[in-house]
């Protein structure tokens, strides 16, 4: 199974009863849960993290990049303005793919850049969890990995049969 890192950047730990109505009141937990059972049906394994600290985060962005780990990523605040962020993800060595819980482009001017956008696959951003569960499949996608099951390309299949 491939593996696949979910990395959180800051006040993430604090879904549920940070700003509900921007960010739903899904807890940190539930969208983790969502992102494991998202991982199984595509046959990824999926490992959650989350950090308020930019040094925390770079150190696994780099981990990622020597280990040719893809990754989601939703970098919080740090989407915004840590050229230092953008600089690891450029090293990367496979997929990476931005994830946000709200749609940043409908909120305040500060938030209409990303400067992590410029070197991810994609972004997918404002549909709160499933923008996680449509990441992981994205992800899946990049890396030619399993179809969910019962998918065209579900496991188990034979490799003869085109
Ligand atoms: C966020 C959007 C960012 O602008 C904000 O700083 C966050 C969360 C999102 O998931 O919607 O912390 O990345």
């Amino acid at each position: 199974m491939r593996q696949v890192l979910v990395l959180n950047g800051p006040n993430l730990a604090r879904l549920g009863s940070r700003e509900p109505d921007i960010y739903g009141t899904a807890s940190f937990d539930d969208l983790s849960r969502a992102c494991l059972q998202a991982g199984d049906q595509l046959g990824l394994a999926v490992e959650i993290r989350q950090t308020d600290d930019e040094a925390e985060l770079l150190g696994w962005v780099h981990e990622a990049a020597d280990q040719r780990l893809p990754i989601v990523l939703n970098p919080a605040a740090f989407t915004h303005y840590s050229y230092a962020l953008r600089d690891a993800l450029a090293m990367r060595t496979a997929p990476l793919v931005e994830v946000h819980l709200s749609n940043p482009a409908a909120r305040e001017t500060f938030r209409h850049t990303s400067v992590v956008a410029g070197v991810a696959d994609g972004t997918i951003a404002g549909f709160g969890t499933a923008s996680y569960e449509l990441a992981l499949r994205a992800i899946a996608g990049l890396i030619g990995g399993a179809e969910p099951s019962g998918g065209p390309g579900a496991a188990g299949r034979s490799p003869h049969e085109g």
